[in-house]
């Protein structure tokens, strides 16, 4: 039977990988196309303000809600679910909070750029490197390794997360529940 809130979905259980999957291809766009303004040969270049505010964007409104979903829905049932992956949960939420770190310096360069200001492409380009040096082999461990325990949630879970997903999405300014 079509998932309530996600019709294109067998099954709330399958919902978890499905979702996952799409995040991280959007993930991965911003991302590369990240990578691309950091090997141009003049941050001046007339399509850089445009990529640079589309990804900041992402980075600002889109991850949080990744993130969120992934430490607050799904790792938090994973934890009763699969006791072992515990140490790789943790491991993921550290990188997280890596994540957020190398943010902090990248999101004003990207805010300047996208506004026509002048960035020292040094600096710049140290930032993106900072952030896909903890992001692309995230990415890589979720997909093998986090993605694969989501079919031993119960169909239960697997509907809890959907919908908390939702309603993040719904109300983003909502303080997250831990
Ligand atoms: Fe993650
Ligand atoms: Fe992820």
């Amino acid at each position: 039977m079509p998932h309530r809130l996600f019709p294109g979905i067998d099954s709330p259980r399958s919902e978890p990988r499905v979702a996952l999957h799409a995040s991280h291809e959007r993930l991965l766009t911003f991302t590369l196309s990240l990578l691309h303004v950091a090997t141009l040969p003049d941050l001046a270049h007339p399509s850089a303000p445009v990529a640079a505010g589309r990804a900041r964007r992402y980075f600002v409104e889109g991850l949080p809600l990744h993130t969120a979903y992934e430490d607050l829905s799904l790792a938090a049932r994973l934890r009763v679910a699969v006791p072992e992956s515990g140490p790789l949960l943790d491991e993921l939420q550290r990188d997280h909070q890596q994540i957020d770190a190398c943010l902090a310096t990248l999101l004003p360069l990207l805010g300047a750029l996208a506004e026509g200001r002048a960035v020292p492409a040094t600096t710049f380009r140290e930032a993106v490197r900072c952030l896909t040096d903890v992001l692309l082999p995230h990415i890589r461990r979720e997909k093998n390794e986090l993605v694969p325990l989501c079919c031993r949630l119960s169909v239960a879970d697997g509907a809890a997360v959907a919908s908390e997903m939702v309603e993040r999405r719904s109300y983003p300014d909502r303080p997250a529940a831990a």
